[in-house]
């Protein structure tokens, strides 16, 4: 169960090498979510250096689970395993997600279907999993970590940023759906965050860092947020970006 003043004590992290996940839960750790299971895509190096980086930062427990966005048959046996790990789970924090390349996907639409699987279909298959274990144990939160490349179409990441609009629109229905169950989602659209994902590229106006949306997060958190932006001000801009004519936005959004 969360704490006295509302932090979760548990989590599950399903995405557990993410550089925003694990500055989110940074933040966390430090106010008492003190076990933590990390699902990762594999159990080498990268995910024993995130589990580490957790104990450092105070955590109690930290285990780590496998799984494969990408084979849905992984998704129930991780989920279970990290509910039985923890027991109760406060909270669950998907950051699982693939950006690719437009470019690439042009020239292989069967990866721009395998991208769109990790960050879209998976998440369904993971997010109602959570939320039956959710409503089991009567209470929990789940952030799903979107984005604003889901807010308007770019040409030069559509298929990007239509697996964050499916996202994002999946997370919203759960969170009504959820309503009276005790459990609740919080959507974060985060603009362009320095991160592995993101090396490399040009950054877009507005750029942040991992730490920055993971304080976000932990507000959004504190806060009781449905929807939270990073940084904040990207709400506002895109309020004024999603109503533009159309000619303007091609103008304005091709980089
Ligand atoms: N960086 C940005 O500008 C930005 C902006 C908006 C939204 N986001 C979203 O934020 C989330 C976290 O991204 P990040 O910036 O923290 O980048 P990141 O450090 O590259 O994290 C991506 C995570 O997804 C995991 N992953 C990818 N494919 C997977 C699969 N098939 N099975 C299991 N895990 C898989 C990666 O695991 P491995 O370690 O195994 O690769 C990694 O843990 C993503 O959903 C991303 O779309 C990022």
């Amino acid at each position: 169960m969360n704490d006295a003043v509302g932090s979760p004590q548990t989590a599950l992290v399903l995405g557990g090498t993410s550089e925003i996940a694990l500055a989110a839960m940074d933040l966390l750790v430090a106010r008492r979510c003190e076990r933590v299971v990390l699902a990762c895509r594999d159990s080498g190096p990268t995910a024993v250096t995130a589990a580490q980086r957790l104990r450092s930062a105070g955590a109690t427990q930290v285990d780590i689970v496998t799984f494969d966005a990408s084979d849905l048959t992984t998704h129930r046996p991780a989920v279970a395993k990290a509910f039985e790990l923890l027991g109760d789970v406060d909270l669950v924090l998907l950051a699982f997600g693939v950006l690719g390349s437009q470019a690439e996907f042009d020239a292989d639409p069967i990866a721009a279907a395998a991208a769109v699987n990790v960050n879209y279909t998976a998440s369904v298959s993971c997010g109602l999993e959570v939320a039956n274990r959710f409503r089991h144990q009567g209470h929990g939160t789940l952030v799903v970590i979107s984005s604003v490349a889901g807010e308007r179409a770019r040409a030069d990441n559509y298929v990007y940023g239509s697996s964050k609009a499916g996202l994002d629109v999946f997370s919203q229905g759960l969170g009504d759906a959820l309503v009276g169950d005790g459990a609740r989602v919080m959507v974060v659209r985060p603009g362009f965050v320095h991160t592995r994902m993101t090396a490399g590229l040009k950054a877009a106006p507005f750029s942040t860092t991992p730490d920055e949306v993971g304080a976000r997060i932990v507000r959004g958190l504190e806060t009781g947020a449905d929807i939270v932006w990073a940084p904040s001000v990207l709400r506002w801009v895109f309020l004024v970006m999603r109503h533009l004519p159309r000619l303007i936005w091609r103008r304005i959004s091709a980089r």
